[in-house]
């Protein structure tokens, strides 16, 4: 875990610290969930959506690393993909998996992939 999410795990307090992700509240958007933890200015420059949503996918990649630093759902989408195509925050819940078969339509899955 990068610094920048221990930090932000400790702003949120412990509670966050000892819930397991899938102890989320799954009826919450992903939105809510880092308002929560640290605002809408953890997204949004002075908490204003962006035009074309670079600033956001900046600040998702300081919290959590770029795509090629993650599991094989997310590497062959470096350079291609920005968080938000597929982890839409005010749209999909916590825990919520994001599917494939908007862009692809040979009826991949993320378990597929991975493996
Ligand atoms: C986890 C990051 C995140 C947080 C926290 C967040 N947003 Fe967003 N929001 C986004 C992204 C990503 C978009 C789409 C960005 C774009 O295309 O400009 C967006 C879009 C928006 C939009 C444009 C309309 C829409 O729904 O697409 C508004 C308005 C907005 N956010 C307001 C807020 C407000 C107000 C808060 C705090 C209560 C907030 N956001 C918190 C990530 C976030
Ligand atoms: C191609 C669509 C796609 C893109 C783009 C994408 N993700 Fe994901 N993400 C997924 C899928 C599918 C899963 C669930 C399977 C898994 O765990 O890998 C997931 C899982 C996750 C999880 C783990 C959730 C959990 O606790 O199990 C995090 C955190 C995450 N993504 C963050 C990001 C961030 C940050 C970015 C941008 C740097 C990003 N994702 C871009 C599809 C995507
Ligand atoms: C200020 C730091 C920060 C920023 C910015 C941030 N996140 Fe997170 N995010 C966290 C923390 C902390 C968690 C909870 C621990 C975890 O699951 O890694 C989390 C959890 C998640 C999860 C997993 C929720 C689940 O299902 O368990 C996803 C998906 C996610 N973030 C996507 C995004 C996306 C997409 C963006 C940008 C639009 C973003 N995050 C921006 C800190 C951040
Ligand atoms: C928002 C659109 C979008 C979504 C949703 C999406 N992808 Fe992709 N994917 C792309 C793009 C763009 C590329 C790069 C161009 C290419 O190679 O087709 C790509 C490439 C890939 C590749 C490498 C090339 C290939 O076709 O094998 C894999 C593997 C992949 N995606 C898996 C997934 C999986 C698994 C999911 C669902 C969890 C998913 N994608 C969801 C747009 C998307």
């Amino acid at each position: 875990m990068s610094k920048k999410i221990l930090s932000a795990l400790f702003g949120a307090g412990l509670a966050a610290l000892t819930m397991s992700p899938a102890a989320f509240a799954a009826d919450e958007t992903l939105s809510d969930f880092h308002t929560e933890m640290g605002g809408c200015e953890s997204c949004h420059d002075e908490g204003s959506p962006s035009a074309d949503g670079a600033y956001e996918f900046e600040q998702c990649q300081s919290c959590h690393g770029g795509l090629d630093e993650m599991n094989d759902v997310h590497k062959p989408h470096d350079g291609n993909l920005m968080c938000a195509d597929c982890h839409a925050p005010h749209d999909m819940n916590v825990g919520q998996e994001p599917t494939c078969d908007s862009c692809h339509d040979d009826d991949r899955t993320a378990a597929s992939v991975l493996k």
